[in-house]
């Protein structure tokens, strides 16, 4: 008998992965999410369960554990899970001055996740994805992928590794079962923060703004379309498209004048905080 398949997704309990997560399972598709063991985690699964009617299952971790990224591939080996779509959304931010803001370690954990963690998972769960007769792999990237961004300018960076790994391994992968694709996703209401810094946007940027749940079913549909890439929003594509023909030092500039935090809002961020401002 064939065994049910499964679409694994990092940080599912929680905004775009929790959007995508609810997509997936509208779909009929059988959900495992992994996130901090935190009680969300065990209420968002029971929530698509009941909502969706289908299997949906958790594992607790913290992702910039060096060790969970293995632990995540051995819980799904000991149940006997078949992936055949995996989401690597989780990830965090933070808005301020990379001298001042944050410890060392603040910036070592966000890179744990967003780019260790990534990776390794990609690394550990393509033969798995491999034993499908088609598979699916996304990973999350941001308006942030696509240039340099002072005052956030680890998670930039780090959305821009993100970009240009899934671009990359797309192209390894072309003769495969594996369609990869990058979601880039602009500002995006998910967690407070996050909520709390778009309302006090103006103009265009307000605008540019989307839901996760908006987000969710373009992105699954780009992925069941085999598409490299889901930049989200009509705006932001407008916005990324004009900043193109502008000169890099001019939109840094820009950039800078934009995102440089009011002295007032400076805070420092000690290694078992993360921040969670995403753009
Ligand atoms: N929101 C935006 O504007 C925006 C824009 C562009 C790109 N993105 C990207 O989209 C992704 C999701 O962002 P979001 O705003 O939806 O985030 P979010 O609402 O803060 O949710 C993050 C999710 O990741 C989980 N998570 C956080 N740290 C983790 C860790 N160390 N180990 C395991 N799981 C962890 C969280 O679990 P808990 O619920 O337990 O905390 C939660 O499920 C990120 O990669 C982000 O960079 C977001």
């Amino acid at each position: 008998m064939q065994k049910e398949k499964y679409t694994l997704i990092t940080g599912g309990s929680e905004g775009i992965g929790k959007a995508l997560a609810e997509e997936c399972a509208k779909r009929g598709m059988n959900i495992l999410l992994v996130a901090l063991p935190q009680p969300q985690l065990e209420t968002a699964a029971q929530h698509i369960r009941e909502t969706f009617q289908v299997r949906a299952e958790y594992f607790g971790v913290d992702l910039t554990e060096e060790q969970a990224p293995y632990q995540v591939l051995e819980w799904v080996q000991q149940k006997g899970y078949q992936i055949d779509m995996l989401i690597n959304n989780a990830g965090f931010g933070y808005a301020g001055a990379f001298e001042d803001y944050a410890s060392p370690q603040f910036f070592d954990k966000l890179m744990q996740l967003n780019m260790r963690a990534l990776v390794l998972l990609n690394r550990l769960f393509i033969p798995e994805l491999k034993k499908q007769p088609k598979a699916y792999l996304m990973n999350l990237g941001s308006m942030s992928s696509f240039q340099p961004v002072p005052y956030q300018a680890v998670y930039g960076a780090s959305k821009a590794f993100i970009y240009n790994f899934t671009r990359a391994i797309r192209v390894e992968l072309a003769d495969s079962n594996i369609s990869v694709m990058a979601l880039c996703p602009g500002g995006t209401n998910t967690n407070d923060i996050n909520k709390a810094r778009n309302a006090d946007l103006k103009g265009l940027a307000k605008k540019s703004i989307l839901n996760p749940e908006d987000i969710a079913p373009r992105a699954i549909d780009a992925l069941l379309k085999g598409k490299a890439k889901l930049l989200t929003g009509r705006i932001n594509r407008i916005i990324l498209t004009i900043s193109k023909l502008i000169p890099l030092n001019t939109r840094l500039k820009i950039a800078a004048k934009n995102l440089k935090p009011q002295q007032e809002f400076k805070q420092t961020q000690d290694a078992s905080q993360q921040e969670k401002v995403n753009v």
